[in-house]
């Protein structure tokens, strides 16, 4: 069987498994199948599958099935144009979370002249891709990332060393802030925040993926935040800032939070391209 023809076969079934985006599966999966690039994908379409790599495609194509995120199959994902390795044992990360690391650096901007150094903790940093991403944009920061899950923090470790920021990206694992060896400018943090009635409505690539740890908020979804809000004062410098993700809906429960942990604190809100408040800034 030639390449096209095992494509149009993969995209057939993906979207009969009723996955959006079928084509796309198709070649993204035939690519990895092949261990080459889309251009090579192209150049090569007339060509038969060897027969490995055609036993491998389906393999592929049948853990797609299962509704495995694309992300873990492939055992990468891109975040601020930036290429991570990722599997179960933690969260893919998302476009919106880019919303925060954007308003981290605008901060930092604001704040701080030009490769001067700061301290920027991020909590709950799962694949480590807030902490890679501002470290490979702010050479002046140093990064202290925790995150309860030691598993998590492996595949941080393996990210921040392929991107070489493993000098100014110290790991640390335990609850929320407790890990941090001192104050800080900004806390960073994109913590679990689904609320537990939404957790069986999920898509099933999350649901039945994703690690629950990282997911599972609470009642309203704010339990981890509402601990870590509760907590960041002592971890602050003055002038400080925490620049948090929340969900659809959390976002006066997070501002109200706000006040009352950090009186006098200033809060706004960024909304994501759907429209949605996504990222709470406190600044003191
Ligand atoms: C929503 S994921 C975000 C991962 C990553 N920061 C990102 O944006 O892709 C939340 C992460 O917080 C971690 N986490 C959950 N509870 C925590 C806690 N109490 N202290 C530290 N980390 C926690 C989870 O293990 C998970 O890696």
């Amino acid at each position: 069987m030639i390449l096209r023809e095992a494509l149009r076969q993969a995209e057939a079934r993906i979207a009969a498994g009723s996955i959006p985006d079928a084509r796309l599966e198709a070649e993204l999966l035939l690519m990895h199948a092949l261990r080459v690039e889309r251009a090579e994908l192209y150049a090569r379409l007339e060509d038969p599958l060897p027969p490995a790599a055609e036993d491998r495609f389906q393999a592929l194509v049948d853990r797609r099935l299962r509704h495995e995120p694309a992300a873990y199959i492939r055992g990468r994902a891109w975040f601020y144009g930036i290429e991570l390795v990722v599997d179960h044992r933690v969260l893919v990360p998302r476009a919106e979370t880019e919303l925060l690391v954007e308003t981290v650096l605008g901060l930092v901007k604001e704040r701080f002249a030009e490769g001067q150094p700061c301290t920027i903790a991020d909590v709950g940093t799962g694949s480590g891709a807030i902490a890679v991403a501002l470290a490979l944009h702010l050479p002046g920061a140093r990064i202290w990332a925790t995150d309860v899950s030691p598993a998590a923090l492996e595949v941080a470790r393996v990210n921040s060393v392929r991107r070489g920021v493993q000098d100014r990206v110290e790991l640390l694992p335990g609850d929320l802030l407790a890990p941090l060896p001192g104050t800080v400018d900004i806390i960073a943090a994109n913590l679990p925040y689904v609320r537990d009635a939404d957790i069986p409505g999920l898509a099933p690539e999350v649901r039945d993926y994703e690690p629950l740890s990282a997911l599972a908020g609470g009642p309203d979804g704010l339990d981890v935040v509402r601990r870590l809000l509760a907590g960041v004062r002592d971890y602050l410098r003055p002038r400080g800032a925490v620049v948090l993700e929340i969900g659809l809906g959390q976002a006066e429960p997070a501002v109200f939070l706000a006040w009352k942990h950090l009186p006098g604190c200033a809060a706004d809100l960024v909304r994501d391209f759907a429209g949605i408040e996504r990222v709470l800034r406190i600044l003191t």
